[in-house]
């Protein structure tokens, strides 16, 4: 594989994904696809932008004559696809977007890449990206893992989960050499401030309420980007055609835990006195459907490809957060326009519970 397409790279995820790989393997030829959507953001990859391995092409993957004159045109012997939809909250205001974007998006890719290798599929890889939510909610106890059976429960996981079955069926039907991987929550720089941890970063240095879903007793498993990015280089290399592999951080937190953390943090960097963020917490309505409990086993990729993460989340916290503070103008950017719109209608309704 020499020319390889990431779809989705201006995002968050895919963005430190195009770093690293641009960065380590300066024989590839690397294309960024991305539609440039809210979450989609240039600024994500200033530093790469003029390497000489590396190329953007502005395109919508749910565009199929496009797409497919892009793979015709390119012939690319490799695709990570990161191109999604990606927030929960937006799935619930609009499940169609997610449904055309992870579901049309991603076949529209498997068309465009059988069209070109069907007949000889030797060297090639799809490597499509995607979440553990597709496992649906866990109980106190237990953990995901690689064959946990489906069920997902908002309209996100259930697009994601149903892209997962297409990249399969292609393997199954056409041959299509693909490789899974379904991670748990990422957090670290560039991540847009509709997530938990850079929403509620942004909204304690603007001194606003932090919104807490319903008693906030609800548990992810947090895992720091860049560690992402490194088992997502592993699988892409090492990983085994036809499988699955589960990312997790072996870090989970629950919510309220978590944000009480990220107060004493933020406190302490901004020089604020201790407990002045907590005051800022404010318990709302629940999320519809809201998941109690994701956690990942990871020991698949930890016994067959060495992959373990390398941060803490103490260290992971403390970098995402001295990111933040040290990008007040990404920050800035972001949150102007479309994002005030988006708050004010998520948020407006949420009077304290
Ligand atoms: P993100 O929302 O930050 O980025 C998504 C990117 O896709 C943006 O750059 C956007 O412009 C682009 N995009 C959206 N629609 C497009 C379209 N129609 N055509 C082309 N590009 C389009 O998402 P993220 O958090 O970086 O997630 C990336 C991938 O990883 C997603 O597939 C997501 O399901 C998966 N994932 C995310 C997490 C997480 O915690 N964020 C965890 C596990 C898996
Ligand atoms: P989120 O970052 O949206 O990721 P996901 O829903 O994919 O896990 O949310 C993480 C957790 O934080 C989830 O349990 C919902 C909760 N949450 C809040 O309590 N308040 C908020 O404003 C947001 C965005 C999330």
């Amino acid at each position: 594989m020499t020319k390889l397409l990431i779809t989705g790279g201006a995002g968050f995820i895919g963005s430190h994904v195009v770093r690293l790989l641009v960065n380590r393997y300066s024989e590839y030829q690397i294309v960024n696809l991305d539609a440039l959507t809210y979450a989609g953001n240039l600024e994500n990859l200033s530093d790469i932008e003029g390497s000489q391995n590396y190329r953007f092409i502005k395109g919508d993957i749910t565009d199929a004559a496009f797409i497919s004159g892009l793979f015709a045109k390119e012939r690319f012997d490799g695709v990570i696809h990161l191109a999604a939809e990606s927030h929960v909250d937006r799935s619930i205001n609009n499940p169609l977007v997610f449904a055309k974007t992870n579901i049309l998006g991603t076949i529209n890719l498997l068309e465009g890449f059988r069209a070109l290798w069907e007949d000889n599929w030797e060297g090639k890889r799809f490597y499509h990206i995607s979440t553990d939510e597709v496992y649906g909610t866990l109980g106190e106890t237990g953990l995901f893992r690689e064959d946990t059976p489906y069920d997902p429960n908002s309209p996100y996981s259930a697009s994601k989960a149903s892209s997962d079955h297409f990249v399969r069926a292609y393997g199954e039907t056409y041959g299509l050499p693909y490789v899974i991987s379904n991670c748990s929550n990422n957090y670290g720089p560039n991540q847009f401030p509709e997530k938990l941890i850079p929403l509620f970063l942004n909204n304690i240095i603007e001194e606003k309420s932090l919104p807490v879903y319903g008693d906030g007793n609800y548990t992810r498993d947090w895992l720091y980007v860049e560690d992402h990015a490194a088992a997502i280089d592993l699988v892409l290399h090492k990983g085994k055609t036809g499988e699955t592999y589960n990312i997790g951080g072996f870090n989970e937190w629950k919510n309220i835990d978590l944000v009480k953390s990220l107060c004493r943090v933020m406190d302490c960097k901004l020089g604020r006195p201790k407990g002045a963020s907590e005051k800022l917490i404010t318990f709302v309505k629940d999320r519809p459907g809201h998941d109690l409990r994701y956690a990942i086993d990871a020991s698949k990729i930890n016994n067959e490809l060495g992959w373990q993460p390398s941060v803490t989340f103490k260290e992971g916290l403390e970098k995402t957060v001295d990111w933040y503070l040290a990008h007040q103008e990404w920050l800035d950017h972001v949150t102007s326009g479309a994002y005030l719109e988006y708050y004010n209608n998520h948020y407006h309704n949420n009077q304290p519970t």
